[in-house]
């Protein structure tokens, strides 16, 4: 709440008083610490990343930001191996080192191998830029083919941005839910307004 009043009233001054660049890098340091408070991703990272961790194996994870960049290292802490995507540019310095790409999720499918990783976690993906049911059906067919048979796939999603993605028929013809939390395939935190589906691609 203070923040709150504090970023209200020192906005305006900010605004007339820096330069761009400046402002925009000070905006994602306030939006990374909103969101590392945020309860679905205390969840995240205090019980599903560690969970994740422990079954090790060759791990994708989407989409980076200043937030994410510790993830690689707690995915990696069991012998896994993490490879990060982005579709811009600008947040590969965010990704892991020698292991990030700049691509579109949507043809994922054509930048790795098939069958390839044991572990995609797709977090805060769709609904903020794979907005379209048809693109999540395009990206959820990329995710499926890059996945081993058994492999696993993680959907975090806000509830209200977009529809449940795990009603597309492709997604219940191709993967079966997965209780790696022991929270069941679905674990929703309505204080945030999020939901995590845990799914594993069929043998
Ligand atoms: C809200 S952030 C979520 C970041 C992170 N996954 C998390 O758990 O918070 C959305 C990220 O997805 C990336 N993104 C959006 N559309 C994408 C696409 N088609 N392919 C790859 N990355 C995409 C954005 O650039 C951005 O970094």
């Amino acid at each position: 709440m203070l923040m709150k009043i504090v970023e209200t009233a020192v906005r305006p001054i900010a605004k007339w008083l820096m330069p761009r660049p400046v402002r925009l890098w000070a905006k994602d340091i306030l939006n990374a610490r909103r969101v590392r408070r945020n309860p679905a991703r205390i969840v995240l990272v205090q019980e599903i990343l560690p969970a994740y961790a422990a079954c090790g194996g060759r791990i994708l994870w989407i989409g980076c930001r200043r937030y994410t960049k510790k993830y690689g290292p707690l995915l990696e802490r069991n012998g896994g191996e993490c490879w990060t995507v982005d579709i811009e540019s600008a947040h590969a310095k965010w990704g892991e080192k020698g292991r990030h790409f700049t691509w579109d999720l949507l043809s994922i499918d054509r930048l790795f191998a098939a069958e390839s990783f044991d572990t995609v976690l797709c977090n805060g993906v769709f609904g903020f830029g794979v907005d379209a049911r048809h693109a999540q059906l395009a990206a959820l067919q990329a995710m499926g083919s890059i996945l081993k048979p058994g492999g696993r796939l993680l959907l975090g999603w806000n509830t209200d941005r977009i529809e449940d993605p795990v009603s597309f028929d492709f997604v219940q013809n191709a993967f079966v839910g997965d209780d790696l939390t022991a929270h069941g395939a679905r674990w929703a935190v309505p204080a945030a307004g999020y939901v995590y589906d845990f799914l594993r691609r069929r043998e």
